[in-house]
Formats: structure tokens, sequence, C-alpha cells
């Protein structure tokens, strides 16, 4: 199985999210795929880190607090406190920092690093003139602006927003990124897996080839003044994107804790929607190279939530928040469904019919359900205690087989960041246990006193095959696993978090004798009234 060696972290981060609106489930979604990643890291026994956090400096949100009479620190406090740090509890997200780029940690770093970059030479000052989309936080070439629709008829709008972009001109600090084309290029084909997917890949690379312009990274204050000082011109602030990129490395000590630093940095996977994959791929790996500081081993960009076909957000009014999901069908289910539903990397589209009958027969009747009837049979025909096998015929060994190749094919699509692939290859253990239930048929074995011992063989194999599926489900499905683990061991085999995922697929770690506990429905029947919200 290939693994990180023990002295690497993994180290795992979202994009820092605007704290302009409350989340909805394009935002979750991102969330809940790094988690996952940085779960199953965990329980392959690794130092797994996850930073994710919330971006507050910007027009966007200054001009947001405003609007709403607040003011914008004010306004992403009460964000970040009723909004974005209950979200992680909502869908269950097991971060070890949560960073603002408000805090003084960030702040203060992010002075150096631009002190750095400009005694160094690589931050100048110049003028500029070009067509800024605010809801970006970025200017906009033309081949970036389509025709506006509706109100916006005859005028260029951003692509992504549909909003105009507006007109600026101003003296401030550039970020000498022209001269990174080549380095980017180089390092790009040196590291192959930098960028994924590889069709994300292949269009940073065309960009890049096409050449980099120079980098505006301040605002002058004249204009607005929501943001970082510039620390030689305090008349001019840092654009926001070259402070928000900063996060990945002030959230582990950069400037402060140098061997925190190195214990995390360079990142392992930095996990971000296909929009803002340029800022990571091509600007955050330059600002880093002219830092003399190394570029994180891969960037993912996965595709977007769909609604009516396009992107799912607040700003078009599409965004379903993601406890309308979840009250209904619970984490669980929202992870598993996101996960397993959608290719990572392509775009998916999300729909109420889609989730409960999947929910239906994939959680409730093909894990849960599997569950219970194991439970129930050991219980009804062995006073719930784990029986002891006799010897194994080929059916069971069969079960075996199939969990061996479950595990190594899902710890390889990790390897991959191919989540649904990893899903898929543990849910063949699912479908191997109710094939094989169905076929040794345990209730006819019941009946007969001979087939006792056969009886206890089939038993443990399903109770075993329950166990492998406890620990290799627990990254994407926690809470439900959790009940599986305590109800299955009582405590026998430790902490479901300390089974490794190596060592899962080898048979034979529930001890016969010991006692079994309840288990209430894992994904109990949702009433159809509340399905269609
Ligand atoms: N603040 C910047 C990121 C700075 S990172 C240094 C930003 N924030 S955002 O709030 O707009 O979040 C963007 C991210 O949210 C996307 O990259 C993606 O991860 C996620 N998503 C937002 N809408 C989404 C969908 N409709 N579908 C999938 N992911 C979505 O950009």
């Amino acid at each position: 199985m290939p693994s990180t060696p023990a002295s690497k972290s993994f180290y795992v981060t979202t994009p820092i999210f605007y704290v302009n609106d409350a989340p909805h489930i394009g935002h979750a979604y991102t969330e809940v795929a790094a988690d996952v990643l940085a779960r199953w890291h965990r329980q392959r026994g690794e130092d797994s880190f996850l930073l994710t956090g919330t971006d507050e400096h910007g027009e966007k949100i200054l001009r947001t607090a405003v609007g709403n009479g607040s003011t914008p620190q004010a306004w992403a406090d009460q964000l970040v406190h009723d909004s974005w740090l209950p979200l992680l509890d909502t869908i269950d997200i097991d971060n070890q920092d949560f960073i603002r780029t408000t805090e003084e940690r960030h702040e203060k770093n992010v002075q150096k690093f631009l002190q750095h970059l400009h005694d160094t030479g690589f931050i100048y000052r110049g003028s500029y003139e070009g067509n800024y989309c605010v809801g970006c936080e970025e200017y906009k070439t033309e081949a970036d602006l389509i025709e506006g629709e509706g109100e916006y008829v005859g005028q260029d709008v951003c692509a992504i927003h549909s909003r105009p972009v507006e007109r600026l001109q101003e003296t401030n600090y550039f970020f000498k990124l022209s001269e990174f084309s080549a380095p980017l290029l180089d390092f790009y084909e040196q590291n192959p897996k930098f960028i994924q997917p590889e069709s994300a890949r292949n269009e940073v690379i065309s960009f890049v080839r096409r050449g980099l312009e120079d980098l505006s990274i301040s605002r002058s204050k004249e204009k607005f003044d929501w943001g970082i000082d510039i620390p030689w011109d305090d008349s001019h602030i840092t654009y926001v994107w070259f402070d928000a990129l900063l996060n990945y490395i002030t959230a582990i000590g950069y400037g402060e804790d140098q061997a925190n630093f190195e214990r995390l940095w360079p990142a392992s996977v930095q996990v971000v929607g296909k929009d803002i994959l340029r800022f990571h791929a091509v600007i955050w790996p330059a600002m880093l190279m002219a830092a003399g500081l190394k570029p994180a081993e891969r960037v993912f960009g996965h595709g977007w939530l769909l609604v009516g076909g396009e992107k799912m957000s607040k700003s078009k009014l599409t965004g379903i928040a993601p406890a309308q999901i979840t009250d209904t069908f619970g984490s669980d289910a929202f992870r598993y469904y996101f996960m397993k539903a959608i290719a990572f990397g392509q775009d998916g589209s999300f729909s109420w019919e889609d989730l409960s009958a999947r929910y239906q027969s994939e959680l409730a009747n093909g894990f849960g359900n599997l569950a219970s009837r194991v439970l129930a049979m050991v219980k009804r025909y062995f006073d719930g205690v784990v029986p002891a096998p006799g010897a194994y015929n080929e059916a069971d060994l069969q079960v075996q087989v199939v969990a061996a190749k479950a595990i190594a094919n899902a710890d390889a699509a990790i390897e991959e960041i191919a989540i649904h692939e990893a899903i898929a290859s543990v849910w063949t253990l699912v479908d191997e246990l109710n094939n094989y239930i169905t076929v040794t048929e345990p209730w006819v074995l019941a009946k007969d006193e001979a087939q006792r011992e056969r009886l206890a063989s089939v038993l443990y194999t399903t109770l075993e095959g329950l166990r492998v599926l406890a620990i290799a489900l627990a990254p994407v499905m926690p809470k439900s696993t959790a009940k599986l683990w305590a109800a299955l061991t009582e405590g026998s085999l430790g902490e479901l978090a300390d089974q490794p995922l190596s060592e899962s697929a080898n048979w034979g770690q529930l001890a016969a004798g010991v006692k079994i506990g309840d288990l209430d429905s894992l994904f109990p029947r949702i009433e159809t009234d509340d399905e269609g919200k």
C-alpha cells in the first residue's frame, strides 16, 4: 500500500471562503472532499492536518457590510460565528485549524512576506488600467467577458458573475509574475501531478505558455481601505488575493514557528474549485518561488455543483443551505452522496430525487440494512456473542479476498484523489456481503443443528466484513461507522480512529466470545413529506 513516510505530515487545505454571505452546498462540497482526504490519511495512521477558514478583506466584503449597515469587521465576525463555523458541525468536518485573514497571526506575517519580496526586488511601483470584477476580486481580460443580458444588455459582464466589470486606473505595486512563466512551466513538467485533474493541468499550462503579466498587488486607500497595509507604504493596502493565498502558510507558522511550518509545508493537497485554480496553480506557486519556498505538492481543481446547468451560487439565488439537506438526511448521507454521486473533478447536478433514491437504495438498503441484519442474526442465533468460525470454505475466503482488494483499491484511488472511485471500491464489499448472505442463507442454516459450525463461520465472516467496512467508511461517514463500530466491538478492539487502514482487511480481529452491542438503524426511513423540500 502506498503511504507517506511517518515523518511527513499530510497537510490538506480548502480555499478560505468569502464572508459576504452564508455557505451553500458548493462550499460544503469542497469542505467535505478535503475532510475525507484528511480523515483517510489519518486512518492510515499519518499526521494529517486539515486547514480551512475565511477570506475577510477586499472590496466585495466591504460593500456587502456597508450595504447591510455594518462595518466589515463586525459583519465578518457575525458571519463567521453564525454561519461559517457552524457549517463545520453541520457537515462533520474535523479540521485542525480555522484561519481568518483578519487575525493578527495572518496580517503580521503577510506583511513579513511582502516586505521580503519587496526587499528582494520582486515588487515594484507602476500603473495599471483594466476591467475589475468585484465578485471575483480580479482584473479581467477581454476573453473573460461576455455580453450582458437583461438589465445589463449592451455592457460587457463577467462570465462568472454576469455583472458588469468596473474600469479601474491606478498607480500601485506590482509583483513580477511575468518572470515566472519559464520557472512555472519547468515546475509543471518536473511535477506532473502538481495540477489535477489532467484537463485542468493542460488548461493551466497553455495559459502560462501564452506568457504572464505582472500582477497588481495593492490598492490605494483613496479607493477603499479594508485590507492589510503595505508595510513600506501605508497609503496602500494589499490586494485581497495576495493576502488570502498566504493563509496557507501563515496558519502553520510562516514567519514565527519555523518548526511547525517545516512539519507541514509543502501542503500535500490543496483542494479548490476550478474557478480559482489559476490563482492556486499559477500565482500562488510563483509567490512561493519568489520567496524561496516550495510550491504545494498538488492542487486539485474540482468541478462545480450545478443548478439548471449553471454553477450554483448565492449571487444568482441558486444556493441551497447545507442544513436543508442534513436536517433531513443527516451529515453522513450528505457526505456520502456528494462524494459518491459526482466524479471528483467533474461538474455534477444536485437533485433531491437522486439524493433520496441513493439514500434509500445505497445507504438504507445497501449498507444500513446489511449491518442491522448481521447483528440481528448474531443476537438471535448466538445470543449476541461473536461466534468462533469453523474451517472457511471458498465463499468465505472469497469475501476475504474482496475485502482486501476493496481496501487496496480504495487506498490507491485516494492516492489519485479519485474519492468517488475509493468509495466505489469499498462498496464492492457491501455488495459482496449482501450477496454472500443471500447465497449462504444463514436463516436456513439456523434451522439445522448439524450446521451450527457452518452458521458460525458465515456470521463471523459477515461480522468481520462489517468491521472492515466500519474502518474504510469512517472517513466518509464518521457518525454511522462510529455507531457500527461501537455495536460490533463494545470496546474490545479499541477506538475506531486507531484502526490502521492497512491492517483492516487482516482477517480474524474480532474475538470469539465477545458480546456485541445494540445498533439503531444507521439510515432510518425518511418520511416522503420532507423529501422534496
Ligand atoms: N475567497 C476566495 C478563495 C481564496 S483561497 C486563498 C473564494 N471564496 S468563495 O467563497 O467564493 O469560495 C470559492 C470556492 O467555493 C470554490 O473554489 C469552490 O471550492 C467552492 N464553491 C463555490 N461554489 C461552488 C459550486 N457551485 N460548486 C462547487 N464548489 C463551489 O473564491
